[in-house]
C-alpha cells in the first residue's frame, strides 16, 4: 500500500496545530510548498526524535481538483453548510494539522509550514490544540474513547486499494463552547446530553439515552455495520476568552462522517444534537489527505 501520511494515525499525543489556508499563489508555489515542508517535516523528526512529530497535508475540492483532475479522491466536495447554516461552511483549499508531545517542535514545524507555502497560500485560521486532563474535553467528559484502536485505526481511517491507496478524507469544525451555561447544568442533564456517564465515562444504555444525545445521533448502523471514523480533536483556547474543540476526523470514506453530520444536524430525522445547547461549530471543511506518495510526485 501506498505509505499513509504521518499525522493521521498518531496516538496519544499531547498537542496540535492546525492551519487553515486558502490558496492565492500559483500551482508551482504550492507544489513546491509541499515538497519543502515535507523535508522540513523529516528535519524535525531526525532531530526531535522523541517527540512523536506526524503531520498531515490536506486539499478542498477546488484545489485538488486543480491539482489531480477529477480522478483523484471521487467522495471529495465542498462542505456546504447544514441544519439551516447552524453548521456552518468555510471550505478552506488546504489543512494542515501537526501532532506531537511537544507545543515547541510543533510551533517549529508551523514556521516551516509558513515559510514553505508563504508564496501559495493566506493562512485564515491558526489553532492550537491541548489534551486536557484525562483525556477529557472541556466540557469535563471523556473524548476519543470509542475510537477505533490498533490495526482497526487504519482500516477505517486510510483507503486501502486502488489509485487513492494510503489516502484519507479529513473533515474540520471548529466549536465554540459556552461553559458558564454548561457548568450551571446538573451532570445527569450533561450525561443525557452526551449519552454517556461524566465521571466513569460509561454509555448510558439505549433506553435511557435520548434520540437527541451526542452517542445517539453519531452511533449509526448500516446494515449491522457501524459507520466508523477516527477523530484526533483536541480542546483549544484561552480560559478567559474563546475556547472548545477542534473537531477533525479521518475517514477512508467521506460518506460515514457525511451521516454523522447529517444526523448531528437535524438533517436525517429533523433532530439535532443536544450538545448544540452549550456548543456550535463556527467552522466546516472537507479535505483529502493524499498518500505521501502522491504528495511527493505532485
Ligand atoms: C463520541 C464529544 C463533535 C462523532 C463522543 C464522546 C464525546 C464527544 C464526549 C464520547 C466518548 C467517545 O467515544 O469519544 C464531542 C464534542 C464535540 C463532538 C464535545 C463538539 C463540540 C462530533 C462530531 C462528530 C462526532 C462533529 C462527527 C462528525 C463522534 C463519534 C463518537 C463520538 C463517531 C463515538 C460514538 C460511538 O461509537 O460510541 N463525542 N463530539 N463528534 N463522537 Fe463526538
Ligand atoms: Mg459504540
Amino acid at each position: 500500500m501506498s505509505q499513509f501520511q504521518s499525522g493521521i494515525l498518531l496516538e496519544h499525543r499531547r498537542f496540535a496545530i492546525w492551519l487553515e489556508a486558502r490558496v492565492t499563489g500559483d500551482l508551482d508555489a504550492l507544489r513546491q510548498g509541499s515538497k519543502f515542508f515535507l523535508q522540513q517535516l523529516e528535519a524535525l523528526q531526525t532531530q526531535f526524535s522523541d517527540a512523536g512529530l506526524g503531520a498531515v497535508i490536506a486539499f478542498g475540492d477546488a484545489l485538488w481538483r486543480d491539482l489531480q483532475g477529477n480522478a483523484s479522491a471521487p467522495e471529495l466536495k465542498a462542505f456546504a453548510a447544514l441544519g439551516k447554516g447552524i453548521a456552518p461552511a468555510t471550505q478552506r483549499d488546504l489543512l494542515i494539522h501537526i501532532q506531537s508531545q511537544r507545543h515547541d517542535v510543533n510551533f517549529a514545524l508551523a514556521q516551516a509550514a509558513l515559510s514553505a507555502f508563504a508564496a501559495a497560500v493566506n493562512i485564515e485560521e491558526e489553532t492550537h490544540g491541548f489534551r486536557w486532563i484525562e483525556n477529557r474535553d472541556l466540557s469535563g467528559f471523556v473524548d476519543g474513547t470509542e475510537n477505533p484502536q490498533g490495526e482497526a485505526r487504519k482500516e477505517v481511517a486510510i483507503i486501502s486499494a486502488g489509485a487513492d491507496a494510503g489516502g484519507s478524507y479529513v473533515f474540520t469544525q471548529r466549536w465554540e463552547h459556552n461553559l458558564k451555561l454548561w457548568n450551571r447544568m446538573a451532570v445527569e442533564k450533561q450525561e443525557a446530553i452526551i449519552g454517556r456517564t461524566k465521571e466513569t465515562d460509561e454509555e448510558l444504555p439505549g433506553d435511557q439515552r435520548p434520540a437527541t444525545s451526542h452517542l445517539s445521533r453519531v452511533d449509526l448502523k448500516e446494515e449491522g455495520k457501524g459507520l466508523k471514523i477516527l477523530r484526533q480533536s483536541l480542546p483549544y483556547g484561552s480560559a478567559s476568552g474563546t475556547h472548545g474543540l477542534y473537531f477533525i476526523s479521518y475517514c477512508h470514506r467521506l460518506y460515514n462522517i457525511e451521516q454523522q453530520l447529517l444526523s448531528m444536524f437535524g438533517e436525517r430525522d429533523g433532530k439535532m444534537d443536544a450538545m448544540l445547547r452549550f456548543t456550535k461549530p463556527v467552522s466546516g471543511s472537507y479535505f483529502f489527505a493524499p498518500s505521501l506518495d502522491a504528495l511527493q510526485a505532485l
